[in-house]
């Protein structure tokens, strides 16, 4: 079964293109939005925010992840994720997606499917065999 029926994804999408409203992106011309839902209901929403330093740029997923990390939210069901266009498919990028591993590595990730819908993807679908915490400790000397 989906984590998140298909009504609920429309709507989070709704949001994150909300979200993308105070974007700060003046050297790609690329504004993304995401929407991120807790365990509680609760949504937390990030913009892309670049810098004249290209590389210290922040993509609105982890804006939206350490938002709600640093407000002792830690347990999501799902990420809406949307670029310039309402419509276009826009997938998070792979440092993203690591990060949102992190914390849920069954997140649902919405975005739009290219045709006026939605898609709902599973994280794990998106990054196949993450690097996480059992790589970590086999990777130690003991
Ligand atoms: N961007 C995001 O905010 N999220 C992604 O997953 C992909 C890329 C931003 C970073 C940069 O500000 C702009 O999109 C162009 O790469």
């Amino acid at each position: 079964m989906s984590p998140i029926d298909l009504s609920a994804a429309e709507e989070l999408l709704r949001q994150a293109i909300r979200a993308r409203e105070p974007a700060y992106a003046p050297y790609s011309g690329f504004s993304v939005g995401a929407a991120l839902l807790d365990a509680h209901g609760s949504v937390h929403a990030g913009c892309n925010v670049e810098n004249v330093s290209f590389g210290l740029t922040v993509c609105a997923e982890r804006i939206a992840v350490f938002k709600a990390v640093s407000e002792g939210v830690r347990d999501f069901r799902a990420i809406a994720v949307v670029g310039p266009d309402d419509t276009a498919a826009c997938a998070p990028c792979g440092s993203c997606r690591q990060v949102l591993a992190e914390f849920t590595p069954e997140l649902a990730v919405v975005t739009p499917d290219g045709e006026g819908g939605v898609r709902i993807w599973s994280l794990a679908e998106l990054l196949p065999a993450a690097f996480d915490r059992t790589d970590l400790q086999a990777g130690r000397p003991s």
